[in-house]
């Protein structure tokens, strides 16, 4: 469904009407475009806290890339230039900046204690008004829990409030502010989240922190169709947030099943043979399904690579007034089913070496709605799930949720209106997300580089207010 209140304030009677009301006034997201699309281009900013060790790589992933690099310097709380590289031009900061960013880079990774956060002041008083519209700020951190003194793991974790507070700054520009925490010696594993961040890809992500560990150094991968000889299979693949994770995982060079149930292979069809992919139908929640799905890889595949658990329904009613088949269904649909899926497909060694898992959670599941007790509990369970499994999974597989706020979809379209609206407002961009959205964070997931990304929970949400 169209968001027409977007499309109306960004002409020039909704713009003048808009501020005058003092309504919101979202701007439209630039998303991706084009296969050949550089992830950044434009003049970007990087900056290190002294004793910062990620800043090289940054570095050097952004001085291979299209975007003019500069440095920040001539302030003593930061890393001088040279850290930068020498792609990167100094950039004093003690004196007026006259250019517009596409990003502003920091690396706070060299921080010891709370007095340090100061260097984050240092860097970007100065040039946060300079961030352009769809701008990206980032940030990268040691992740607190790798800390062993409370003031350094105090000041990483201050990170989280200060990007959090800095996504609501500017997202009236439609810019976005993410955190990076990453384990000690990880820095060669940040590639894939580099570019995921940085780009048009992570348009409607905005005040997330995601995890990295240290792992086997990533492989190299076409940038182009990093998902090249991997195969996927997306449940609930006919339409939606499906449909287009299918489309994207497939964009990036991915053979995709997609499952859907019965009645909607019509749909299915039409969506596997764009992209040159299988259909398969079946109720994920019948009990034979996990036999069925493993028999049709194992057949036409000999393995799986990209497992993508979308499939998922709605049944809303209060409590007190919930038919006890609303309960099931939820649970089975949302929850159960992915793990049996998960047990076959693992106990017949069919999810191959470096396999991805992605399962779907929800805004819902962390803040909990009203009518939603079997969602909420079901989405919920998806997080422990994909945290208990992440502690578990071996040979290089991966497991992480998205957790998506308002996304533009026939299961949202069916909303009465004042909850529409309010679910497209009520977020830092002031605007509903599209099933792109989630589909791109997805892929950023499940790229070969990403293999210190496990066990995350991430929103696809716009930065919403509801929630943590
Ligand atoms: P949708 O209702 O448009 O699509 C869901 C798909 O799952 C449908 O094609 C449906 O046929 C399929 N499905 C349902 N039960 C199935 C079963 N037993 N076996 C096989 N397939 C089954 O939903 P949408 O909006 O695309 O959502 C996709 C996922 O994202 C779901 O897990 C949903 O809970 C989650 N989500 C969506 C949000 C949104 O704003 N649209 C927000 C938060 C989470």
């Amino acid at each position: 469904m169209s968001d027409l209140y977007l499309k109306f304030v960004n002409t020039p009677v909704g713009k003048t009407t808009a501020q005058t009301l003092g309504l919101p006034s979202p701007v439209p997201l630039k998303r991706w475009k084009r296969a050949d699309q550089p992830f950044i281009e434009g003049d970007v900013l990087i900056g290190a806290a002294n004793g910062s060790k990620a800043i090289g790589a940054v570095a050097s992933l952004l001085g291979a890339s299209p975007a003019n690099l500069f440095h920040a310097s001539a302030v003593n709380t930061l890393t001088d230039s040279a850290k930068g590289g020498n792609k990167a031009e100094p950039l004093p900061l003690d004196a007026d900046i006259e250019r517009k960013f596409s990003a502003l880079v920091f690396d706070a990774t060299g921080m010891k204690d709370t007095t340090d956060l100061r260097a984050l002041y240092d860097f970007f008083h100065p040039t946060i008004r300079k961030l352009a519209g769809n701008g990206r700020v980032l940030v990268i951190g040691q992740n607190p829990a790798t800390c062993r003194q409370p003031a350094k793991a105090a000041a990483h974790q201050a990170l989280e409030g200060f990007v959090r507070s800095v996504g609501k700054e500017v997202g009236k520009k439609g810019a976005t502010a993410n955190l990076l925490w990453i384990a000690p010696g990880a820095e060669k594993q940040l590639d894939s989240s580099l570019r995921f961040f940085l780009s048009a890809r992570s348009a409607y992500v905005s005040g997330q922190v995601a995890r990295i560990s240290k792992s086997t150094d990533a492989p190299a991968t076409n940038p182009v169709a990093p998902l090249t000889g991997k195969v996927a299979l997306v449940t609930g693949a006919s339409r939606g947030i499906g449909a287009s994770i299918a489309q994207t995982l497939a964009r990036d060079g991915a053979t995709v099943i997609g499952l859907d149930i019965p009645p909607a292979m019509e749909e299915l069809q039409k969506v596997t043979d764009a992209i040159k992919g299988k259909a398969l139908a079946c109720d994920i929640t019948d009990e034979r399904a996990p036999k069925q799905i493993a028999d049709f890889v194992q057949e036409h595949f000999g393995g799986i690579d990209l497992v993508i658990h979308n499939a998922g329904i709605t049944r809303d009613k209060t409590l007190g007034n919930m038919p006890e088949h609303f309960w099931d269904m939820t649970i089975a649909v949302n929850l159960t089913a992915e793990e049996l899926i998960d047990e076959e497909l693992m106990h017949r060694e069919l999810l191959r070496e470096n396999g991805r898992i992605v399962c779907i959670s929800s805004i819902s599941g962390i803040a909990g709605n009203f009518g939603q007790t079997n969602y909420s509990t079901a989405k919920c369970g998806v997080i422990g799930y994909v945290e208990a499994m992440a502690k578990q999974v071996k040979n290089g597989v991966t497991i992480n949720a998205i957790a998506p706020g308002f996304i533009e979809t026939q299961m949202t379209a069916a909303m009465p209106i004042t909850i529409r609206e309010a679910g497209r407002r009520m977020n830092s961009l002031s605007q509903g997300g599209l099933p792109v959205d989630v589909a791109e964070a997805i892929a950023w997931y499940c790229n070969p580089a990403s293999n210190g990304v496990n066990g995350n929970v991430v929103r696809v949400c716009g930065q919403s207010l509801i929630g943590k």
